[in-house]
């Protein structure tokens, strides 16, 4: 699809992606968030820029200028982010999701500020947040036309738990980050990943590694060939 060559092969095709955290508020001057800093999302976004490809971009807030020619779409919230990309979702040729969205949000946000007198402790109930991913593996168009990119952060049992996700939110392809690796994790210019991809996909059929391990919690680690990329 689209109308690629050498220099430009991704010319002709809408990219989506997503980049940095959430925050989720507690109250008016507080809120739950990550680590996260954006970058991954923003350099992927230039690259798929260079490469052709109309680019937007759906960041939560972070401190990095807003790469040039991509429309930037900020939002804070989890929330926010997943109307954001679902509005969007339908015109994108290739959706990555390389932003780390909060799981959880506070149930209530107070309108007023939470204040500390007479109070020797604060309970805050967290509720689950939409996972954007799995609802665009379960609203792709049904030609096979659009390639949807998640990545994982873990920090253990990497290949096993990225596998389930690749899965469970029926992506592409999926770039697995170990937080623990070093040169990897948050703020960091390198980064260590694995990529995985769907058995039986025809996008590379060769020097799986075998992660082996039998169980039976439906993530088949010999039904996802993978490869390392530093
Ligand atoms: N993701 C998403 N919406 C969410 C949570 C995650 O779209 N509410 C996406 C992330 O952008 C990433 C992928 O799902 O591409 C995996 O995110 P990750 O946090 O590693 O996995 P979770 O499925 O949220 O599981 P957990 O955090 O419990 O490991
Ligand atoms: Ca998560």
């Amino acid at each position: 699809r689209g109308s690629g060559n050498d220099q430009q092969p991704l010319a002709g095709l809408n990219a989506l992606i997503t980049a940095g955290p959430t925050q989720e508020p507690l109250d008016p001057v507080r809120y739950i968030t990550n680590h996260s800093t954006g970058k991954m999302g923003y350099a992927l976004a230039q690259a798929a820029k260079a490469l052709g490809a109309a680019v937007t971009l759906v960041s939560g807030p972070v401190a990095l200028p807003e790469p040039t020619g991509v429309n930037v779409v900020q939002v804070l919230s989890a929330e926010d982010m997943f109307e954001a990309v679902q509005r969007r979702f339908a015109s994108a040729d290739i959706a990555v999701m390389a932003a780390a969205v909060g799981d959880f949000q506070p149930e209530h946000a107070d309108a007023e500020k939470i204040k500390k007198q007479g109070r020797a402790d604060l309970t805050v109930r967290l509720v689950s947040n939409p996972d954007i991913l799995v609802w665009l593996g379960a609203h792709q168009r049904t030609d096979g036309s659009q390639a949807l990119c998640g990545f994982a952060m873990e920090t253990e049992d990497l290949i096993h738990n990225a596998a389930k996700k690749l899965l469970a939110k029926r992506c592409d392809m999926l770039v697995a980050n170990d937080l623990r690796e070093p040169g990897a994790g948050f703020a960091t210019d390198t980064n260590v990943v694995t990529i995985l991809t769907p058995a039986g996909n025809g996008k590379g059929s060769s020097g799986g590694e075998n992660n082996g391990g039998a169980d039976d919690d439906g993530a088949d680690d010999n039904g996802v060939l993978n490869q390392q990329v530093h």
